[in-house]
């Protein structure tokens, strides 16, 4: 198996509602490094209306920096091979340009990609015009767990409006191992067979049933999509977007 990169995830201890302290960080990663997993974008949310002052914001990113840090030297001595990056998970929000160009929000690592999630019961149209309007503005864009927004299930044809704004398209692992019948699953299985996955990521909260896992999803994958599918979505696309390059 090839080493698997996961940039979605709430690893970080004492955030959002991720890992809840120090030692169910540790055992988040532990788990991620045994699955395989050898670079990790952790993605605390970001809620604007959980904030009602900058200073609540700022007070946030330096809790996330602090749990950051934490990890970064757990990870240095268990596991010299792995390799760690800030990034955030924005609900989108309606000055959201202002959020990502000030800083609020921080990109996926070092690249220029920002992940991004609607409530699960915004209509098609309403999740089609927020993201055009940014990458019209030169926003690169990730959609987290694409398989959750109902209305995208209805519609699947035009997410290649989506595809062809440049927006790439997140699935979760967990829902690819977990979802066998009904209407998500029957969704993630139009996606991959019309190839508009871009990547697979854990979006993992806890070190049980939410735990870091993407070996299995990438077994699924492998078999009923081939191997080269596989490993895009699970390696060589998400690298490719830690080094800021386009995804084809
Ligand atoms: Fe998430």
């Amino acid at each position: 198996m090839w080493p698997m990169t996961d940039l979605h995830c709430h690893m970080l201890c004492s955030v959002d509602d991720g890992a809840r302290n120090v030692e169910q960080m540790q055992n988040m990663l532990d788990i991620a490094y045994n699955d395989g997993i050898r670079a990790i974008c952790f993605t605390p949310h970001f809620k604007m209306h959980h904030f009602d002052s900058e200073e609540k914001i700022v007070a946030y990113n330096d809790s996330i920096k602090q749990s950051f840090s934490i990890i970064s030297d757990y990870s240095a001595n268990a596991y010299p091979d792995m390799k760690l990056f800030l990034g955030s998970e924005i609900m989108f929000h309606h000055d959201i340009y202002n959020s990502v160009k000030s800083g609020k929000c921080s990109k996926i690592g070092n690249s220029s990609y920002y992940l991004v999630e609607f409530m699960p019961s915004t209509p098609f149209f309403e999740i089609k015009n927020s993201l055009s309007n940014l990458a019209r503005k030169g926003v690169r864009l990730i959609l987290a767990h694409v398989e959750r927004y109902e209305d995208l299930a209805r519609n699947y044809k035009k997410l290649k409006d989506l595809k062809e704004l440049g927006i790439l398209l997140q699935v979760n692992a967990s829902s690819i191992v977990r979802l066998k019948f009904g209407k998500s699953a029957r969704f993630i299985k139009k996606l991959f067979k019309e190839a508009l996955v871009d990547i697979i990521a854990t979006d993992a909260h806890d070190d049980k049933d939410f735990s870091p896992l993407m070996s299995h999803a990438v077994q699924i994958i492998s078999q009923k999509y081939g191997e080269g599918i596989a490993k895009k979505v699970s390696c060589i696309n998400p690298t490719s977007i830690l080094e800021n390059k386009n995804i084809h």
